[in-house]
């Protein structure tokens, strides 16, 4: 076998340093020996974005962009969206097995078993104003269970780990139903937990009507949900990991992370995606809009991804259920606009050039529309699919013996020291 090494040569110096190779990565401190004078710091790597920088090893989820290919614990996504179930799923990526049918029912319980929410966590939702936007509340919520729950210090103890985890799962889908209904000026509905998780959502948020939810949009909501389930190593997972490397507790990582997730370019896309498609408005408007994207005035949001250089396998996913959502709820009209939108840029240089596909997001929201939810709160959907994946990555992270606080470095290209100028004396 070759040698798994790397020797670089500094051409400042003429000093040669082998450095191993490990899963194709060499170790960044490896590089520190290089240096221009004795006194120097000594080489690093400038990765804004990270875009080339592995901070973890994992063995949660596969993600290989160019093949269009995603793993959770080595399952594809399109078998795992086929046959599981999202807790199901969310016992997968945490505990790395899937469960047999006692542990499932089990484990079932223990979620659904937690899905209560303290008097004060309600209250607290209730200050909120009717234009206050889900996530913010979302955020609040969460940083509010740290303080509710003071035990969740104790990050180092597994089992008070797993009792965090159940905690978060469970309360989470009330605690966003019961600030939904606020909002909406209705009472608040407790969990029922003789139902799947998703039907339980559904029923918490009110959208069964007086009867029953609908089991094809309970199974629809339940697939999305697992389609978010996890993505490795992204803005929002590495935010959280990153907050959860200074021992703090899970509330206060899951609230950074939902924070993270906000943002447009991330979670926020799903409901940005639905204001651009309603902005559009008509397909006759789609090459203007697209002449717009190509000038650099806007983005097509939904499109594009950091790993995926190929259809992202949600998209495909999201884009079949979307149909068997209308077939109950009746179409959304901006499915037509979405689909000539998608035909015409993987038809446009632009996007080709650049390999730029739909991803996630661009489906997800014209299904939570035709679902009954309003746009603001698409993001916090995604949230919630997302909260076993970021818990997965947490209690790796909490057994990872490799893994320090997270402290990265910076290149300073500020001034050099300098004298201070007193206030009378500056211009
Ligand atoms: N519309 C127009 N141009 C784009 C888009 C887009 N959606 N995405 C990337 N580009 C262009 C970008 O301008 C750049 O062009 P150039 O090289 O000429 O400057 C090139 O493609 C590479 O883009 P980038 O911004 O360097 O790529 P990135 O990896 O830093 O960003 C992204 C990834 C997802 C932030 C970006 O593709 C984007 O803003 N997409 C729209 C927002 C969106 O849909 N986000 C959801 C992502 S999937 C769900 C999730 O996990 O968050």
């Amino acid at each position: 076998m070759s040698k798994q090494t790397l020797t670089i040569t500094d051409n400042r110096t003429g000093q040669t340093i082998e450095l191993p190779i490990e899963h194709d990565t060499i170790p960044a401190i490896g590089l520190r020996q290089l240096k221009a004078q004795a006194d120097d710091f000594g080489m690093m790597v400038y990765d804004p974005g990270y875009t080339n920088t592995a901070s973890c090893k994992s063995r949660v989820t596969f993600v290989d962009g160019d093949r269009g290919i995603l793993r959770y614990r080595g399952y594809p996504i399109e078998q795992l969206a086929e046959e599981s179930t999202f807790l199901e799923v969310a016992y997968l990526l945490l505990f790395g097995e899937l469960p047999a049918a006692t542990e499932l029912t089990d484990w079932n319980a223990r979620v659904m078993a937690e899905t209560q929410i303290d008097r004060s966590l309600k209250d607290l939702l209730k200050t909120f104003g009717a234009d206050a936007h889900p996530m913010g509340v979302l955020i609040s919520a969460v940083a509010a269970m740290s303080a509710l729950y003071p035990d969740s210090k104790q990050v180092h103890d597994s089992e008070n780990r797993m009792r965090q985890v159940l905690r978060i799962l469970g309360q989470l889908p009330t605690a966003i139903a019961s600030a939904y209904r606020h909002r909406l000026g209705r009472p608040h509905i407790d969990p029922d937990d003789t139902l799947s998780y998703s039907d339980n959502f559904l029923h918490m948020m009110g959208l069964s009507g007086d009867g029953e939810v609908d089991p094809v949009l309970a199974r629809a909501m339940d697939v999305l949900f697992i389609l978010h389930a996890d993505h490795e190593q992204n803005c929002s997972t590495s935010a959280l990991r990153n907050i959860a490397s200074s021992d703090a507790d899970p509330y206060c990582a899951v609230a950074g992370a939902v924070g993270a997730l906000y943002g447009p370019l991330h979670g926020g896309a799903n409901e940005a995606v639905l204001r651009m498609l309603a902005e559009i408005g008509d397909t006759k408007n789609i090459p203007a809009f697209l002449d717009r994207v190509k000038g650099r005035e806007v983005r097509l949001m939904g499109f594009g991804h950091r790993v995926y250089k190929n259809y992202d396998p949600r998209a495909q996913i999201v884009k079949r259920i979307a149909y068997e959502v209308f077939d109950v709820t009746g179409s959304n009209r901006l499915i037509d606009i979405a689909v000539e939108l998608e035909g015409a840029a993987l038809e446009d240089d632009y996007f080709v050039s650049r390999r730029l596909y739909p991803n996630v997001d661009f489906y997800s929201g014209i299904i939570y529309q035709a679902m009954g939810f309003p746009v603001e709160i698409f993001p916090v959907l995604f949230a919630l699919g997302r909260a076993p994946g970021w818990l997965a990555q947490w209690m790796e992270l909490m057994n990872d013996e490799e893994q320090r606080i997270a402290r990265p470095r910076q290149i300073y290209l500020g001034e050099t020291e300098r004298p201070y100028v007193s206030l009378n004396e500056r211009g």
